[in-house]
Protein backbone atom coordinates (compact mmCIF):
# COMPACT_ATOMS: atom_id res chain seq x y z
CA UNK A 1 0.00 0.00 0.00
CA UNK A 2 1.51 3.43 -0.49
CA UNK A 3 2.70 5.68 2.66
CA UNK A 4 0.16 8.40 2.08
CA UNK A 5 -2.93 5.18 1.70
CA UNK A 6 -1.15 3.89 4.77
CA UNK A 7 -1.55 7.68 6.89
CA UNK A 8 -4.81 8.13 5.87
CA UNK A 9 -6.16 4.81 6.80
CA UNK A 10 -4.51 5.28 10.01
CA UNK A 11 -6.48 8.64 10.17
CA UNK A 12 -9.52 6.65 9.18
CA UNK A 13 -9.10 4.35 12.21
CA UNK A 14 -8.48 7.18 14.50
CA UNK A 15 -11.92 8.81 13.43
CA UNK A 16 -13.87 6.03 13.59
CA UNK A 17 -12.82 4.16 16.53
CA UNK A 18 -14.15 5.23 20.25
CA UNK A 19 -11.51 2.95 21.26
CA UNK A 20 -11.43 2.75 24.90
CA UNK A 21 -8.40 1.17 26.75
CA UNK A 22 -10.33 -0.91 29.32
CA UNK A 23 -12.90 -2.41 26.90
CA UNK A 24 -9.65 -3.45 24.63
CA UNK A 25 -8.74 -5.79 27.69
CA UNK A 26 -12.52 -7.15 28.11
CA UNK A 27 -12.55 -8.31 24.46
CA UNK A 28 -9.05 -9.03 24.27
CA UNK A 29 -8.03 -11.88 27.17
CA UNK A 30 -4.14 -11.93 25.82
CA UNK A 31 -3.75 -7.93 25.56
CA UNK A 32 -1.59 -7.73 28.44
CA UNK A 33 0.70 -10.40 26.30
CA UNK A 34 -0.04 -9.51 23.26
CA UNK A 35 1.43 -6.07 23.57
CA UNK A 36 4.10 -6.59 25.60
CA UNK A 37 7.36 -6.94 23.76
CA UNK A 38 10.28 -8.43 26.11
CA UNK A 39 13.73 -8.90 25.05
CA UNK A 40 17.56 -8.78 27.06
CA UNK A 41 15.86 -8.53 29.96
CA UNK A 42 13.71 -5.54 29.63
CA UNK A 43 9.82 -5.28 29.15
CA UNK A 44 8.38 -2.86 27.01
CA UNK A 45 4.25 -2.84 27.99
CA UNK A 46 2.35 -0.78 25.59
CA UNK A 47 -1.44 -2.27 26.36
CA UNK A 48 -2.43 0.62 28.14
CA UNK A 49 -3.35 2.29 24.78
CA UNK A 50 -6.22 2.44 22.40
CA UNK A 51 -4.26 0.49 20.14
CA UNK A 52 -6.15 -2.52 18.86
CA UNK A 53 -4.66 -5.34 16.61
CA UNK A 54 -6.03 -3.65 13.70
CA UNK A 55 -4.41 -0.29 14.49
CA UNK A 56 -1.22 -2.19 14.95
CA UNK A 57 -1.09 -3.48 11.67
CA UNK A 58 -2.08 -0.59 9.93
CA UNK A 59 0.94 1.30 12.12
CA UNK A 60 3.75 -1.51 11.01
CA UNK A 61 2.70 -0.86 7.29
CA UNK A 62 4.40 2.95 8.15
CA UNK A 63 7.91 1.10 8.80
CA UNK A 64 7.74 -0.39 4.86
CA UNK A 65 11.71 1.45 4.37
CA UNK A 66 12.46 1.37 7.43
CA UNK A 67 14.79 -1.75 7.09
CA UNK A 68 16.53 -0.03 4.18
CA UNK A 69 17.26 3.23 5.53
CA UNK A 70 18.46 1.23 9.21
CA UNK A 71 20.69 -0.88 7.26
CA UNK A 72 21.73 2.46 5.00
CA UNK A 73 22.87 4.11 8.35
CA UNK A 74 24.73 1.37 10.28
CA UNK A 75 26.75 0.36 7.00
CA UNK A 76 28.26 4.10 6.92
CA UNK A 77 26.35 5.55 4.26
CA UNK A 78 26.05 9.49 4.28
CA UNK A 79 22.26 9.43 5.26
CA UNK A 80 22.99 13.03 7.22
CA UNK A 81 22.08 13.99 3.56
CA UNK A 82 21.85 17.63 4.63
CA UNK A 83 25.56 17.83 6.17
CA UNK A 84 26.75 15.24 4.48
CA UNK A 85 27.77 13.19 6.73
CA UNK A 86 27.28 9.39 7.61
CA UNK A 87 25.57 8.71 11.17
CA UNK A 88 27.90 6.18 13.32
CA UNK A 89 27.35 6.57 16.66
CA UNK A 90 26.23 3.02 16.89
CA UNK A 91 29.82 2.19 15.56
CA UNK A 92 30.96 3.86 19.38
CA UNK A 93 29.11 0.75 21.12
CA UNK A 94 31.10 -2.18 18.95
CA UNK A 95 34.68 -1.66 19.54
CA UNK A 96 35.41 -5.34 19.10
CA UNK A 97 33.44 -6.72 16.29
CA UNK A 98 32.86 -4.31 12.84
CA UNK A 99 29.04 -2.94 13.15
CA UNK A 100 28.93 -4.25 9.33
CA UNK A 101 30.98 -6.07 6.77
CA UNK A 102 33.56 -3.90 5.27
CA UNK A 103 33.59 -1.84 9.03
CA UNK A 104 36.66 -3.00 10.13
CA UNK A 105 38.23 0.60 10.13
CA UNK A 106 35.79 2.04 11.72
CA UNK A 107 35.88 -0.52 14.33
CA UNK A 108 39.86 -0.19 15.04
CA UNK A 109 39.64 3.56 15.21
CA UNK A 110 36.66 3.27 17.83
CA UNK A 111 38.46 0.56 19.89
CA UNK A 112 41.95 2.65 19.53
CA UNK A 113 40.30 5.75 20.46
CA UNK A 114 38.61 3.88 23.61
CA UNK A 115 41.82 1.80 24.61
CA UNK A 116 43.46 5.94 24.69
CA UNK A 117 40.39 7.08 26.96
CA UNK A 118 40.81 3.78 29.47
CA UNK A 119 44.41 4.09 30.21
CA UNK A 120 43.57 7.62 30.53
CA UNK A 121 41.10 7.27 33.06
CA UNK A 122 42.77 4.52 34.73
CA UNK A 123 45.73 6.51 35.17
CA UNK A 124 43.88 9.64 36.68
CA UNK A 125 41.99 7.01 38.92
CA UNK A 126 45.22 5.35 40.29
CA UNK A 127 46.94 8.45 40.73
CA UNK A 128 49.64 7.86 38.26
CA UNK A 129 48.42 11.35 36.35
CA UNK A 130 48.05 13.71 38.98
CA UNK A 131 47.25 17.44 39.05
CA UNK A 132 49.84 20.22 40.23
CA UNK A 133 48.55 19.30 43.89
CA UNK A 134 48.13 15.32 43.72
CA UNK A 135 46.19 13.20 42.62
CA UNK A 136 42.75 14.34 41.46
CA UNK A 137 39.80 14.21 43.44
CA UNK A 138 37.35 16.69 41.32
CA UNK A 139 36.76 16.49 37.10
CA UNK A 140 35.20 19.11 36.36
CA UNK A 141 33.11 18.74 32.14
CA UNK A 142 32.06 21.91 30.65
CA UNK A 143 30.00 21.56 27.50
CA UNK A 144 26.64 21.90 26.58
CA UNK A 145 23.74 20.04 24.69
CA UNK A 146 24.98 16.61 23.91
CA UNK A 147 28.77 17.48 25.05
CA UNK A 148 26.70 17.57 28.41
CA UNK A 149 23.58 16.06 28.98
CA UNK A 150 24.65 12.57 27.86
CA UNK A 151 27.47 12.43 30.58
CA UNK A 152 25.31 14.21 32.97
CA UNK A 153 23.16 12.21 32.79
CA UNK A 154 24.51 8.74 32.77
CA UNK A 155 26.86 10.08 35.39
CA UNK A 156 23.76 11.05 38.07
CA UNK A 157 21.97 7.16 36.65
CA UNK A 158 24.86 5.62 37.54
CA UNK A 159 25.96 7.09 40.94
CA UNK A 160 26.24 3.63 42.95
CA UNK A 161 28.92 2.71 40.44
CA UNK A 162 30.96 6.04 41.19
CA UNK A 163 34.29 4.88 42.60
CA UNK A 164 36.48 7.73 41.16
CA UNK A 165 37.04 11.02 41.33
CA UNK A 166 33.47 13.47 42.38
CA UNK A 167 31.76 14.55 38.50
CA UNK A 168 30.67 17.65 37.95
CA UNK A 169 29.59 18.96 35.25
CA UNK A 170 28.83 23.06 34.01
CA UNK A 171 27.21 24.14 30.45
CA UNK A 172 25.03 27.20 30.88
CA UNK A 173 26.72 30.71 30.36
CA UNK A 174 25.63 31.68 32.95
CA UNK A 175 28.89 32.20 35.48
CA UNK A 176 26.59 31.00 38.32
CA UNK A 177 27.07 27.62 37.06
CA UNK A 178 30.79 27.87 36.52
CA UNK A 179 31.06 29.87 40.26
CA UNK A 180 28.88 27.60 42.15
CA UNK A 181 30.66 24.53 40.42
CA UNK A 182 34.03 25.41 41.04
CA UNK A 183 33.60 26.69 44.90
CA UNK A 184 35.46 24.73 47.36
CA UNK A 185 37.11 22.72 44.43
CA UNK A 186 40.95 22.77 44.79
CA UNK A 187 42.39 23.66 41.69
CA UNK A 188 45.35 22.00 42.07
CA UNK A 189 43.27 18.55 42.09
CA UNK A 190 41.13 19.48 39.86
CA UNK A 191 40.64 17.83 35.97
CA UNK A 192 38.90 20.44 33.50
CA UNK A 193 37.34 18.51 30.73
CA UNK A 194 36.25 20.49 27.48
CA UNK A 195 34.50 18.96 25.83
CA UNK A 196 32.91 20.25 22.58
CA UNK A 197 32.64 18.72 19.20
CA UNK A 198 33.50 21.77 17.26
CA UNK A 199 35.61 23.52 20.42
CA UNK A 200 33.86 26.99 18.66
CA UNK A 201 30.52 26.77 21.01
CA UNK A 202 30.54 30.12 22.63
CA UNK A 203 29.29 29.18 26.22
CA UNK A 204 31.64 26.24 26.09
CA UNK A 205 34.76 28.29 25.44
CA UNK A 206 33.19 31.21 27.58
CA UNK A 207 33.01 28.95 30.64
CA UNK A 208 36.80 27.12 29.46
CA UNK A 209 38.31 30.56 29.33
CA UNK A 210 36.62 31.56 32.61
CA UNK A 211 37.96 28.18 34.33
CA UNK A 212 41.74 28.84 33.10
CA UNK A 213 41.85 31.86 34.70
CA UNK A 214 40.53 30.18 37.78
CA UNK A 215 43.30 27.88 37.14
CA UNK A 216 46.11 30.34 36.17
CA UNK A 217 45.42 32.09 39.55
CA UNK A 218 46.00 29.16 41.50
CA UNK A 219 48.50 26.50 39.71
CA UNK A 220 52.03 26.94 38.03
CA UNK A 221 51.01 25.34 34.55
CA UNK A 222 46.98 25.11 34.14
CA UNK A 223 47.33 23.09 30.91
CA UNK A 224 48.47 20.31 33.11
CA UNK A 225 45.29 20.44 34.40
CA UNK A 226 42.99 20.10 31.47
CA UNK A 227 41.76 17.52 28.70
CA UNK A 228 39.69 18.16 25.85
CA UNK A 229 37.32 15.88 23.91
CA UNK A 230 36.63 17.23 20.39
CA UNK A 231 36.24 16.61 16.80
CA UNK A 232 38.81 19.79 16.02
CA UNK A 233 41.62 18.79 17.11
CA UNK A 234 43.21 21.41 15.25
CA UNK A 235 41.60 23.98 17.71
CA UNK A 236 42.43 22.10 20.82
CA UNK A 237 46.20 22.43 19.86
CA UNK A 238 45.71 26.49 19.96
CA UNK A 239 44.52 25.95 23.49
CA UNK A 240 47.76 24.27 24.22
CA UNK A 241 46.35 21.06 25.59
CA UNK A 242 48.89 18.03 25.55
CA UNK A 243 47.72 16.01 22.91
CA UNK A 244 47.98 12.95 24.78
CA UNK A 245 45.27 14.40 26.60
CA UNK A 246 43.19 15.18 23.45
CA UNK A 247 40.14 12.90 22.40
CA UNK A 248 39.23 13.32 18.81
CA UNK A 249 36.14 11.53 17.71
CA UNK A 250 35.07 11.68 13.35
CA UNK A 251 32.37 14.06 11.79
CA UNK A 252 30.11 10.80 12.03
CA UNK A 253 29.21 11.45 15.75
CA UNK A 254 25.91 13.74 16.33
CA UNK A 255 26.54 16.05 19.37
CA UNK A 256 23.38 14.17 20.85
CA UNK A 257 24.24 10.52 20.24
CA UNK A 258 27.92 11.43 21.61
CA UNK A 259 27.81 9.80 24.99
CA UNK A 260 29.46 6.51 23.85
CA UNK A 261 32.28 7.79 22.95
CA UNK A 262 35.26 10.37 24.07
CA UNK A 263 32.07 12.85 25.15
CA UNK A 264 31.91 9.81 27.75
CA UNK A 265 35.79 10.48 29.10
CA UNK A 266 33.93 12.01 32.45
CA UNK A 267 31.31 9.35 32.88
CA UNK A 268 34.63 6.62 32.40
CA UNK A 269 36.68 8.61 34.90
CA UNK A 270 33.69 8.23 37.53
CA UNK A 271 33.11 4.77 37.22
CA UNK A 272 35.69 3.23 35.49
CA UNK A 273 36.44 1.80 31.75
CA UNK A 274 35.38 -1.95 32.68
CA UNK A 275 31.74 -0.57 33.77
CA UNK A 276 31.97 2.25 30.82
CA UNK A 277 31.81 -0.86 28.36
CA UNK A 278 29.59 -2.91 30.36
CA UNK A 279 27.12 0.85 29.35
CA UNK A 280 28.46 0.48 25.74
CA UNK A 281 27.63 -3.90 25.98
CA UNK A 282 24.06 -2.76 26.75
CA UNK A 283 23.69 -0.35 24.14
CA UNK A 284 25.44 -2.83 21.28
CA UNK A 285 22.30 -5.28 22.86
CA UNK A 286 19.76 -2.98 21.78
CA UNK A 287 21.53 -2.41 18.26
CA UNK A 288 21.18 -6.38 18.27
CA UNK A 289 17.92 -6.39 18.96
CA UNK A 290 16.52 -3.35 16.91
CA UNK A 291 18.11 -5.15 13.88
CA UNK A 292 17.20 -8.44 14.12
CA UNK A 293 13.47 -8.61 15.87
CA UNK A 294 10.31 -8.36 13.16
CA UNK A 295 9.19 -5.12 14.03
CA UNK A 296 6.11 -5.60 15.46
CA UNK A 297 8.19 -7.69 18.21
CA UNK A 298 10.66 -4.64 18.05
CA UNK A 299 10.68 -2.31 21.11
CA UNK A 300 12.28 0.71 19.10
CA UNK A 301 9.94 -0.06 16.12
CA UNK A 302 7.11 -0.37 18.65
CA UNK A 303 7.54 2.54 20.57
CA UNK A 304 8.21 5.06 17.72
CA UNK A 305 5.00 3.85 16.15
CA UNK A 306 3.33 4.19 19.45
CA UNK A 307 4.62 7.45 19.77
CA UNK A 308 3.68 8.31 15.98
CA UNK A 309 -0.03 6.83 16.48
CA UNK A 310 -0.07 9.95 19.73
CA UNK A 311 1.09 12.79 18.44
CA UNK A 312 0.47 12.70 14.53
CA UNK A 313 -2.57 10.55 14.37
CA UNK A 314 -4.16 11.35 17.43
CA UNK A 315 -2.64 14.68 17.73
CA UNK A 316 -1.67 14.59 21.46
CA UNK A 317 1.12 17.37 21.51
CA UNK A 318 3.27 16.33 24.13
CA UNK A 319 4.18 13.12 25.61
CA UNK A 320 5.59 12.99 29.42
CA UNK A 321 8.77 10.50 30.12
CA UNK A 322 8.58 9.67 34.03
CA UNK A 323 11.13 7.70 35.24
CA UNK A 324 10.44 6.14 38.92
CA UNK A 325 13.83 6.46 39.36
CA UNK A 326 15.20 9.30 41.19
CA UNK A 327 18.78 8.90 39.18
CA UNK A 328 17.44 9.27 36.25
CA UNK A 329 16.26 12.37 37.04
CA UNK A 330 17.93 14.06 33.87
CA UNK A 331 16.37 11.82 31.62
CA UNK A 332 13.66 14.03 30.46
CA UNK A 333 16.04 16.47 29.90
CA UNK A 334 18.14 14.28 27.89
CA UNK A 335 15.26 13.01 25.70
CA UNK A 336 14.25 17.03 24.90
CA UNK A 337 17.45 17.27 23.30
CA UNK A 338 17.56 13.66 21.59
CA UNK A 339 13.94 13.72 20.38
CA UNK A 340 13.46 17.21 19.43
CA UNK A 341 16.64 18.14 18.32
CA UNK A 342 16.10 15.63 16.25
CA UNK A 343 13.03 15.18 15.09
CA UNK A 344 12.05 19.20 15.52
CA UNK A 345 11.76 20.28 11.90
CA UNK A 346 8.97 21.25 9.56
CA UNK A 347 10.81 20.52 6.21
CA UNK A 348 10.87 16.83 4.53
CA UNK A 349 14.44 15.46 3.51
CA UNK A 350 13.68 16.13 0.35
CA UNK A 351 12.74 20.23 1.23
CA UNK A 352 9.45 19.83 0.84
CA UNK A 353 7.11 20.81 3.96
CA UNK A 354 6.23 17.64 5.95
CA UNK A 355 2.95 15.93 5.43
CA UNK A 356 2.35 15.05 9.27
CA UNK A 357 3.46 16.77 12.30
CA UNK A 358 6.99 17.11 13.58
CA UNK A 359 8.11 15.28 16.72
CA UNK A 360 6.08 16.56 19.86
CA UNK A 361 7.14 18.01 23.02
CA UNK A 362 8.66 16.17 25.08
CA UNK A 363 8.75 16.86 29.11
CA UNK A 364 8.89 14.90 32.06
CA UNK A 365 10.02 14.68 35.98
CA UNK A 366 10.87 11.85 38.39
CA UNK A 367 7.77 9.98 39.91
CA UNK A 368 6.82 10.57 42.43
CA UNK A 369 7.79 13.85 42.81
CA UNK A 370 5.32 14.78 39.47
CA UNK A 371 2.62 13.64 41.17
CA UNK A 372 2.57 15.70 43.14
CA UNK A 373 3.01 18.95 41.02
CA UNK A 374 1.66 18.00 37.40
CA UNK A 375 -0.11 14.85 37.75
CA UNK A 376 -3.57 16.82 38.15
CA UNK A 377 -3.28 17.75 34.49
CA UNK A 378 -2.57 14.87 33.20
CA UNK A 379 -5.24 12.88 34.95
CA UNK A 380 -8.18 15.32 34.94
CA UNK A 381 -7.03 18.47 32.11
CA UNK A 382 -8.94 18.90 28.85
CA UNK A 383 -5.79 17.60 27.00
CA UNK A 384 -4.19 14.06 26.55
CA UNK A 385 -0.92 13.51 27.68
CA UNK A 386 0.96 10.47 26.28
CA UNK A 387 3.10 9.09 29.65
CA UNK A 388 5.98 7.27 29.04
CA UNK A 389 6.34 5.53 32.70
CA UNK A 390 10.30 3.80 33.23
CA UNK A 391 11.04 1.70 36.20
CA UNK A 392 13.70 -0.71 37.91
CA UNK A 393 12.49 -3.88 39.82
CA UNK A 394 15.35 -3.24 42.38
CA UNK A 395 17.24 -0.28 43.40
CA UNK A 396 20.63 -0.16 45.10
CA UNK A 397 19.22 0.56 48.78
CA UNK A 398 18.82 -3.01 50.17
CA UNK A 399 18.00 -1.38 53.48
CA UNK A 400 15.40 1.03 51.89
CA UNK A 401 13.73 -1.66 49.96
CA UNK A 402 10.55 -0.46 51.23
CA UNK A 403 10.61 2.84 49.77
CA UNK A 404 11.48 1.16 46.50
CA UNK A 405 8.49 -1.12 46.95
CA UNK A 406 6.40 1.94 47.58
CA UNK A 407 7.95 3.76 44.38
CA UNK A 408 7.04 0.81 42.30
CA UNK A 409 3.52 0.67 43.57
CA UNK A 410 2.78 4.87 42.71
CA UNK A 411 3.91 4.12 39.21
CA UNK A 412 1.77 1.20 38.51
CA UNK A 413 -1.25 2.94 39.87
CA UNK A 414 -0.84 6.01 37.82
CA UNK A 415 -0.88 3.98 34.45
CA UNK A 416 -3.78 1.99 35.83
CA UNK A 417 -5.34 5.34 37.09
CA UNK A 418 -4.68 6.82 33.95
CA UNK A 419 -6.53 4.24 31.93
CA UNK A 420 -9.34 3.13 34.25
CA UNK A 421 -10.75 6.85 35.12
CA UNK A 422 -13.34 7.67 37.81
CA UNK A 423 -17.18 7.83 36.33
CA UNK A 424 -19.73 9.73 37.68
CA UNK A 425 -21.62 7.07 39.28
CA UNK A 426 -18.52 5.71 41.47
CA UNK A 427 -17.21 9.27 42.18
CA UNK A 428 -21.27 9.93 43.79
CA UNK A 429 -20.93 6.68 45.56
CA UNK A 430 -17.56 7.39 47.37
CA UNK A 431 -19.02 10.62 48.14
CA UNK A 432 -22.12 9.19 49.49
CA UNK A 433 -19.71 7.01 51.54
CA UNK A 434 -18.23 10.04 53.52
CA UNK A 435 -21.40 11.26 54.24
CA UNK A 436 -22.18 13.93 51.54
CA UNK A 437 -25.63 13.92 49.93
CA UNK A 438 -28.21 16.01 47.75
CA UNK A 439 -27.21 19.39 46.47
CA UNK A 440 -23.26 19.50 47.76
CA UNK A 441 -22.77 16.27 46.55
CA UNK A 442 -24.37 17.14 43.09
CA UNK A 443 -22.03 20.18 43.08
CA UNK A 444 -19.11 18.24 43.84
CA UNK A 445 -19.19 14.74 42.04
CA UNK A 446 -18.17 16.46 38.89
CA UNK A 447 -14.63 17.44 40.34
CA UNK A 448 -14.27 13.61 41.40
CA UNK A 449 -14.38 12.61 38.37
CA UNK A 450 -11.14 11.34 35.84
CA UNK A 451 -12.02 10.60 32.34
CA UNK A 452 -9.70 7.78 32.45
CA UNK A 453 -8.66 5.76 29.09
CA UNK A 454 -5.75 7.87 28.89
CA UNK A 455 -2.68 5.95 27.08
CA UNK A 456 0.38 5.39 28.92
CA UNK A 457 3.76 2.41 27.70
CA UNK A 458 5.58 1.14 30.52
CA UNK A 459 9.55 0.09 30.39
CA UNK A 460 11.22 -1.93 32.85
CA UNK A 461 14.55 -2.53 33.60
CA UNK A 462 15.85 -5.25 36.26
CA UNK A 463 17.79 -2.14 38.09
CA UNK A 464 19.97 0.74 36.64
CA UNK A 465 23.09 -0.48 35.59
CA UNK A 466 25.33 0.72 33.24
CA UNK A 467 24.54 -2.07 31.00
CA UNK A 468 20.45 -1.00 31.08
CA UNK A 469 21.23 2.38 30.64
CA UNK A 470 23.12 1.94 27.62
CA UNK A 471 19.85 -0.40 26.58
CA UNK A 472 17.53 2.08 27.70
CA UNK A 473 19.60 5.11 25.66
CA UNK A 474 20.01 3.01 22.30
CA UNK A 475 16.01 2.11 22.57
CA UNK A 476 15.30 5.94 22.76
CA UNK A 477 17.98 6.76 20.06
CA UNK A 478 16.80 4.11 17.50
CA UNK A 479 13.18 5.52 18.40
CA UNK A 480 13.91 8.30 17.42
CA UNK A 481 15.32 7.28 13.87
CA UNK A 482 12.70 4.98 13.04
CA UNK A 483 10.03 8.09 13.85
CA UNK A 484 12.09 10.32 11.19
CA UNK A 485 12.28 7.63 8.82
CA UNK A 486 8.55 7.61 8.92
CA UNK A 487 8.34 10.94 9.09
CA UNK A 488 10.47 11.23 6.56
CA UNK A 489 12.83 13.89 7.92
CA UNK A 490 16.69 14.29 8.94
CA UNK A 491 17.11 13.54 12.38
CA UNK A 492 20.95 14.00 12.50
CA UNK A 493 21.10 17.82 11.32
CA UNK A 494 19.63 20.74 14.04
CA UNK A 495 19.24 24.15 11.59
CA UNK A 496 17.16 25.81 13.44
CA UNK A 497 19.62 26.32 16.44
CA UNK A 498 21.63 28.73 14.43
CA UNK A 499 19.84 31.92 14.01
CA UNK A 500 19.36 32.28 17.59
CA UNK A 501 23.35 31.78 17.66
CA UNK A 502 23.90 33.97 15.07
CA UNK A 503 21.68 36.79 16.54
CA UNK A 504 22.88 36.88 20.02
CA UNK A 505 26.21 37.88 17.99
CA UNK A 506 24.73 40.56 16.86
CA UNK A 507 22.83 41.83 19.74
CA UNK A 508 25.42 41.61 22.06
CA UNK A 509 27.13 45.22 21.20
CA UNK A 510 23.45 46.47 22.46
CA UNK A 511 24.38 45.67 25.88
CA UNK A 512 27.50 47.95 25.42
CA UNK A 513 25.19 51.16 24.40
CA UNK A 514 26.33 50.11 20.82
CA UNK A 515 24.10 51.10 17.82
CA UNK A 516 23.44 47.88 15.88
CA UNK A 517 21.43 48.13 12.59
CA UNK A 518 18.36 46.74 11.55
CA UNK A 519 16.81 45.83 15.13
CA UNK A 520 13.38 45.93 16.25
CA UNK A 521 12.21 48.06 18.37
CA UNK A 522 11.41 45.13 21.23
CA UNK A 523 14.90 44.26 21.32
CA UNK A 524 16.19 47.99 21.31
CA UNK A 525 14.00 48.55 24.14
CA UNK A 526 14.33 45.58 26.15
CA UNK A 527 18.30 45.89 25.94
CA UNK A 528 18.09 49.60 27.06
CA UNK A 529 15.91 48.67 29.89
CA UNK A 530 19.05 46.53 30.83
CA UNK A 531 21.65 48.34 30.58
CA UNK A 532 19.62 50.97 32.61
CA UNK A 533 18.85 48.07 35.25
CA UNK A 534 22.60 47.28 35.28
CA UNK A 535 23.86 50.82 35.50
CA UNK A 536 24.82 52.24 32.02
O1 LIG B 1 22.64 23.06 20.36
C1 LIG B 1 23.30 22.84 19.18
C2 LIG B 1 24.49 21.95 19.33
O2 LIG B 1 25.19 21.97 18.13
C3 LIG B 1 24.14 20.54 19.74
O3 LIG B 1 23.77 19.73 18.69
C4 LIG B 1 25.40 20.11 20.41
O4 LIG B 1 25.17 18.99 21.19
C5 LIG B 1 25.73 21.34 21.19
O5 LIG B 1 25.35 22.41 20.34
C6 LIG B 1 27.16 21.48 21.61
O6 LIG B 1 28.03 21.57 20.51
P1 LIG B 1 29.58 21.35 20.67
O7 LIG B 1 29.82 19.97 21.19
O8 LIG B 1 30.16 21.54 19.30
O9 LIG B 1 30.10 22.38 21.63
Amino acid sequence: MPIDAVWDRLTALHQASALNIPALFAADPDRAEGFTIRADGMVFDYSKTAIDRETRDALLALTADLNARRDAMLSGEKINETEGRAVLHAALRHPDTPLWPGGEAVRAGVAATLARMASFATHIRDGEIRGQGGAFTDVVNIGIGGSDLGPAMAARALTPYQDGPRLHFVSNVDGADLADTLRGLDPARTLVIVASKTFTTIETMTNARSAQDWLAAHVDDPAQQFAAVSSATDKTAEWSIDPDRVFGFEDWVGGRYSVWGPIGLSLMLGIGPQRFREFLRGGAAMDDHFRSAPHARNMPVMLALVGLWHHQICGYPTRAVLPYAQRLGRLPAYLQQLEMESNGKRVAMDGSDLTHGSGPVVWGEPGTNGQHAFYQLIHQGTQIVPCEFIAAACGHEPALDHHHKLLLANCLAQSEALMRGRDLDEARQLMAAQGLTGAELDRQARHRVFPGNRPSTTLLVRQVTPYTLGQIIALYEHRVFVEGVVLGLNSFDQWGVELGKELAKSVAPLLDGKTVPDQDASTLSLAEALREMRGG
